[in-house]
């Protein structure tokens, strides 16, 4: 049965190719002064950074820079980021990038102007805002974590070797978002797979929890089919605009709140994904394919109705095929052969992860109880082990 819920999404998404052109209207709602924050340079090799930064100028904006948001952004650079908004007086924050450059912006939108640390309040603490928050838009270059329309925001501490995730409210979620699907052909393959696997994990983490029928189950399998469907045609040509445009579309659903609405959800491979991330600064995406299949493949018994409905409705596994637990292997055996057609990384080794580093990551790895099983530590050390 659904739970009780409240749904609100706020983010305006301008969608297509030419997305960009308003740009200049959404700019002209806010005040004067637009921080403007971006990665390593992709957006300069792009000509993108050309095109915002005429955009800006049109508008009149006064604009200061953060450039160099790294990809899983540091709470150093965080530290950066609030200086430059304050001593600017930033209205306005502009994120171009991928989800890192996003979840920056919002990192900072709440930071600036927060009296503590920020890392000890927010990401530390989780506490809720109650400072000023600076507004944030985003033209978004790679599609994969949904920070695109949601309130997610992830630092890393290499210090205290922990990435952490908070959930922002509504009043952090962008204002509004252009996503023009030709902004992610420049995308290396590897990030691009990387991200077509972190749409299909944020689905799944929702999806493997509970035994109602739920819509948000039925809007989470159909979202699944086209990923698999568009991501199959992308990887052959990544120029297929249908397919990139798919699956742009298919992120922003993937995490937005929407699929989770009314029920339980699991999150224990991002939970994982982020204490690896932390050890090694792995890309997102392949943290989690990295663990996901010791992880489902421990979890099958624990959720077997739901595995099977998994093998049937999204891998096309002939239900009369066998006894529930051999359909249901064969949607996880299905989906492993995807991830290898996809060129995920499938073991953590090859992220630089070793022996001596698992006890500890099991440590960082934040405990979660909402899908079939909470795992305890020696449980996590083991599918480490297994995922080695
Ligand atoms: O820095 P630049 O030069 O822009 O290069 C980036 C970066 O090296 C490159 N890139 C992005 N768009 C490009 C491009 N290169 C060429 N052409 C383009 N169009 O790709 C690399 C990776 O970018 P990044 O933004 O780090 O990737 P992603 O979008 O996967 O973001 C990962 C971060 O998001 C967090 C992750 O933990 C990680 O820190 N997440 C945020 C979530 C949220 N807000 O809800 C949820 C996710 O589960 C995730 O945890
Ligand atoms: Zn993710």
């Amino acid at each position: 049965m659904l739970g009780n819920f409240t749904y609100c999404n706020p983010t305006r998404l301008y969608f297509g190719e030419d997305a960009l052109e308003n740009l200049g209207a959404e700019l002209a709602k806010y005040g004067k002064n637009v921080l403007l924050v971006y990665g390593g340079g992709s957006i300069k090799k792009s000509g993108l950074y050309g095109q915002v930064t005429a955009i800006l100028a049109d508008c009149g904006k006064e604009v200061c820079e953060v450039p160099g948001v790294m990809p899983n952004p540091t709470v150093d650079k965080l530290y950066e980021g609030c200086r430059t908004a304050r001593e600017n007086r930033v209205d306005f924050i502009l994120a171009v990038g991928g989800g890192s450059v996003c979840d920056y912006a919002k990192a900072v939108s709440v930071s600036a102007w927060c009296e503590e640390d920020p890392w000890d309040k927010y990401f530390l603490r989780m506490e809720d805002v109650d400072n000023r928050i600076i507004p944030v838009g985003c033209v978004l270059t790679m599609a994969g974590t949904g920070s695109e329309m949601n309130g997610g925001s992830v630092i890393t501490n290499h210090a205290s070797r922990l990435k952490i995730g908070h959930v922002f409210g509504d009043n952090v979620f962008p204002k509004f978002s252009i996503l023009n699907p030709k902004l992610t052909y420049t995308l290396p393959k590897y990030q691009m797979a990387a991200g077509i696997y972190d749409i299909f994990n944020h689905i799944t983490e929702q999806y493997f929890s509970g035994t109602d029928d739920n819509t948000s189950d039925y809007l989470a399998e159909g979202l699944m089919k086209s990923l698999i469907h568009s991501s199959r045609i992308a990887v052959q040509n990544p120029q297929d605009y249908e397919a990139r445009s798919n699956i742009m579309w298919t992120a922003a659903w993937a995490l937005n709140t929407l699929i989770a609405q009314g029920k339980r959800t699991d999150w224990m491979v991002h939970m994982i994904g982020q204490s690896v991330g932390a050890y090694t600064d792995a890309t997102h995406g392949m943290t989690l394919s990295a663990v996901s299949m010791a992880y489902y493949r421990a979890l099958l018994p624990h959720g077997l109705d739901k595995f099977r409905r998994f093998a049937v409705n999204v891998w096309g596994v002939d239900p009369a095929g066998g006894p529930a637990v051999e359909v249901a292997a064969e949607g996880l055996k299905r989906m492993e052969a995807w991830m290898r057609e996809l060129g995920l990384v499938m073991n953590l080794r090859e992220l630089g992860v070793t022996e001596d580093m698992l006890e500890g990551i099991a440590d960082g790895v934040f405990p979660m109880d909402g899908g079939y099983k909470a795992l305890s530590r020696e449980e996590i050390v083991q599918l480490l082990r297994e995922s080695l």
